[in-house]
């Protein structure tokens, strides 16, 4: 069985629904500070690429979550794997990801950053694919919304591959 990748947005294609993303996250905190936390490994990408586009003064930390589970289904049980390194107290907070599936990564991980005060917390997304949602999340800026396909590049992998591809594809095997 040999596995290959069909694209479904180019590089180019990306980057522009970046740079509006950036633009209108740019427009609605005007006169404020964002505080950007990227969810390792997929979201950094889509981090840096969102980061360059907004124009509101931005820092940024990271954290780093797994999900018990198998390769392409997450279990909703969420384990800290790196936390981040600065207070999020008062601060105007943007987590940014690569995709929401079954959205129990992310409403953990709201759950719990919402305990310690930040000033806001909303919620980006490079992918959304709301046809496999088992819990509500408030995504506030989606990239794309997808069909229900395993997708890859762009940060987003398959069995830790295909991360550094510069567009998005799906995994097809034959
Ligand atoms: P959720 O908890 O089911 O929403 O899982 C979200 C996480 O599952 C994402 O952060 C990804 O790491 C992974 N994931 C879900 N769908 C895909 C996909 O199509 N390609 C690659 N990773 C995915
Ligand atoms: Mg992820």
């Amino acid at each position: 069985m040999s596995e290959r990748v069909e694209i479904m947005f180019t590089e180019e294609e990306v980057n522009k629904r970046i740079r509006e993303l950036g633009e209108q996250i740019s427009r609605d905190y005007e006169g404020k500070q964002l505080h950007l936390i990227s969810i390792l490994k997929g979201g950094t990408f889509f981090t840096c690429e969102l980061a360059k586009r907004i124009t509101v003064p931005v820092t940024l930390d990271f954290m780093s979550v797994s999900s018990y589970g198998s390769k392409t289904v997450s279990s909703g049980i969420v384990k800290i794997v790196k936390d981040l390194d600065d207070s999020i107290e008062g601060k105007d907070v943007l987590i940014v990801e690569d995709i929401i599936d079954s959205g129990r990564t992310l409403s953990h991980l709201m759950e719990l950053l919402e305990k310690r005060k930040p000033a806001s917390i909303s919620l980006s997304t490079l992918l959304d694919k709301p046809d496999r949602r088992v819990v509500e999340v408030p995504v506030d800026y989606t990239g794309f919304v997808i069909p229900d396909e395993f997708v890859v590049g762009y940060g987003l992998d398959y069995d830790q591959k295909y991360r550094n591809l510069p567009y998005i594809g799906v995994v097809k095997f034959d």
